[in-house]
């Protein structure tokens, strides 16, 4: 046996730490060369004081998310790498007011309202819409709407005075979800919201891939060509999203 085999048989009869194992005053046992290498690591970023934030990095990319990157991030993202995305839009513009279109069971609501936003979620169904009033009560910054947003969005636009976050998924998708007399009001929503005097609103509008030009859906390429048209936006397409965003 070499001298480091003896020196961890050693510690283990004895039942000490392995000295010459031992990293910045934290020990590690006769472990294998991986499992040493690991702790190392962690030891080092401890001491570096980064371990939070590799951990925070690491904890949230899990599951779902990791499959979805693993696989080249070819098929629509896992709903928490949307909700991702749209917490980023809500910081790096500033904005602190979100309009949901389609609030289904709730669940992006939840997660927007969490972070303190001021939310608002129009749901066509009326029994969806019950549901997420249980759902919701007692939280101050959710308000709910229940009609086609397609014919509020006008009146939810009057009411605001300040850049504010669409996050358009108000469509028909089958199961228990609604059917209005169109599969998706996405047009008239549009056109309520960038006739607003207001020019900094940020848009995303879910599920890109259904926009081909069947039924009430546009193509996708006429879309983004009629949206790039408005010189206060810009617009592009990626992770299954369209995004319109002020141009700063
Ligand atoms: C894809 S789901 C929404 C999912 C939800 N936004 C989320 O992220 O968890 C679409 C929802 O839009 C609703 N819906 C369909 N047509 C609508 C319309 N014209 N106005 C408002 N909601 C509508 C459906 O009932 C359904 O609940």
């Amino acid at each position: 046996m070499d001298a480091l085999g003896n020196g961890l048989l050693r510690s283990a009869v004895r039942g000490e730490a392995d000295t010459s194992q031992a990293v910045s005053g934290h020990f590690c046992y006769g472990l294998p060369m991986k499992t040493r290498t690991k702790r190392r690591i962690s030891n080092m970023l401890r001491n570096a004081g980064l371990w939070g934030y590799a951990r925070a990095l690491t904890a949230k990319i899990r599951g779902d998310e990791r499959q979805w990157i693993n696989g080249g991030c070819h098929s629509p993202p896992p709903h928490g790498v949307k909700m991702k995305i749209v917490k980023a839009h809500l910081k790096k513009f500033g904005i602190a007011n979100f309009v949901e279109t389609g609030t289904y069971l709730g669940d992006t609501l939840e997660s927007i309202a969490k972070t303190g936003a001021k939310c608002l979620s129009i749901e066509l169904d009326t029994k969806l819409y019950r549901f997420a009033h249980k759902r919701f009560s007692g939280w101050k910054n959710v308000e709910l709407m229940q009609g086609n947003s397609g014919d509020l969005m006008h009146e939810v636009v009057r009411s605001l005075n300040e850049p504010t976050l669409f996050w358009l998924d108000g469509h028909y998708s089958g199961g228990i979800t609604a059917q209005g007399h169109k599969d998706t009001p996405i047009s008239e929503e549009l056109s309520a919201i960038l006739g607003h005097h207001v020019k900094g609103h940020v848009i995303l509008i879910d599920d890109a891939r259904c926009f081909n030009g069947m039924g009430d859906y546009p193509r996708l390429d006429q879309l983004i060509k009629q949206l790039n048209q408005h010189s206060h936006y810009c617009c592009e397409v990626s992770c299954d999203m369209v995004r319109i965003t002020p141009i700063l």
